[in-house]
């Protein structure tokens, strides 16, 4: 088929990743969708089973830091953007094995760059490199501020230092190649198809089956946090109408304490689990905090909102509702990644034809 655009997207069976195909795919039949996945730990590709189909989508098994399979994809798809999204991404393994976040976020962004560039071949009108990156680049706030485009980098974990260090690469490849970039650094997102490590989706698993829940420290450190299909629509619109050579800052003006948001879910999901009120919030205990934990973060988003009207399009009670429902009508998806079976996904789906 003769498609508008070949987009590959690195990371799309993961969590945002995911989000981003099934939008792009469903709403762009005019373009081809390469999703570029090695399926690490947390790639899993039950996440686009309602997409898998579409004749405009492909999977293509492929790690970032091996330019052979980078090379192979560009070529077999002759792919005219990129949308990268693969990275190591939870802050608690950074800190308890920081090496595989140099390797994968910092070298593996720098071999698919290497690649493209040879592979686009200095004609770099017409392309797009899409970077995601976090909040986390701009380090911790105090009680008042925003981080907005011009906030100096301060990464504090090996997580936020290897996704700072990429942002600096890919801006210097702007710079000095003029390569045709553009970045967008976003708060913590939530949503479906979350893996079960992350604060809400662990909360909501421990909640169901009657675990502790571990709050680090006194639960006070803040986080603003964004529906995952807002980041969604926030990085279509960027890619569509962002200006190359710029960063977005892309966030949720929804600051919790991590304590007041467990508390919240608690009452929410004792609702939903038809449990006599309290119950949860009994589970709640104070643990260790994290090493160098960021005190705040917080997003002031209006770049984006005033030169692209994005804003996002529900509330936090809202999305959460949608989020803990969507966690206990799939509860075979926690399973399959509890009892280790997602990974056999791929083997079946793919292997089998
Ligand atoms: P995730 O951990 O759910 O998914 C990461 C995906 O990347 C997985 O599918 C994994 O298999 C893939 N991957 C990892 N290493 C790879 C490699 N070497 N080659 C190919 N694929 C590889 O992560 P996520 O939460 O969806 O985050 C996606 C991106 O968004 C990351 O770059 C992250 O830094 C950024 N981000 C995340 C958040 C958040 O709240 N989750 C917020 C802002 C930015
Ligand atoms: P997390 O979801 O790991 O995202 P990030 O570290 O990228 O912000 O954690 C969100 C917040 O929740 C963070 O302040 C750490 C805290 N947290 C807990 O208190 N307990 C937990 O079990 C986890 C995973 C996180």
């Amino acid at each position: 088929m003769n498609f508008q655009k070949r987009i590959l997207v690195t990371g799309g069976a993961g969590f945002i990743g995911s989000h981003l195909v099934r939008l792009l795919v469903k709403k762009y039949p005019q373009y081809q969708i390469v999703n570029f996945d090695c399926l690490s730990y947390a790639g899993n590709l039950e996440n686009l089973k309602d997409v898998q189909n579409e004749t405009n989508y492909v999977f293509f098994k492929g790690d970032i830091c091996k330019s052979d399979e980078v090379n192979e994809a560009l070529t077999n798809y002759a792919i005219s953007d990129v949308i990268h999204l693969a990275a190591e991404s939870h802050v608690d393994r950074s800190i308890a094995g920081p090496m595989a976040f140099a390797l994968t976020n910092v070298v593996g962004t720098m071999q698919l760059m290497e690649v493209l560039r040879a592979h686009w071949n200095g004609n770099f009108e017409n392309h797009v490199f899409y970077h995601i990156s976090t909040d986390e680049v701009y380090g911790s706030l105090g009680a008042d501020g925003l981080f907005t485009e011009k906030t100096a980098y301060d990464p504090r974990s090996p997580y936020s230092a290897s996704k700072a260090s990429s942002d600096h690469f890919v801006s210097a490849y702007h710079h000095t190649y003029n390569f045709p970039v553009k970045i967008s650094n976003c708060s913590n997102n939530y949503g479906s198809h979350q893996f079960p490590e992350k604060l809400i989706p662990l909360m909501i698993q421990n909640i169901k089956s009657e675990k502790t829940l571990p709050v680090y420290g006194e639960g006070k450190n803040i986080r603003d946090w964004l529906w995952v299909e807002d980041h969604a629509r926030a990085i279509d619109l960027i890619f569509h109408q962002g200006k190359v050579g710029e960063t977005y800052n892309i966030g949720g003006l929804n600051e919790w304490a991590n304590i007041d948001l467990v508390q919240f879910l608690c009452q929410l999901m004792d609702k939903k689990l038809n449990r006599p009120k309290g119950s949860a919030e009994k589970l709640i205990t104070f643990v260790k905090d994290r090493s160098g934990h960021d005190a705040r973060y917080a997003i002031d988003a209006t770049k984006l909102e005033t030169e692209l009207n994005w804003k996002p399009s529900i509330t936090f009670e809202v999305g959460l509702e949608k989020t803990v429902d969507w966690y206990l009508a799939n509860a075979s998806w926690v399973d399959h990644i509890l009892e280790g079976d997602y990974q056999a996904y791929y083997e079946n789906q793919y292997h089998k034809r």
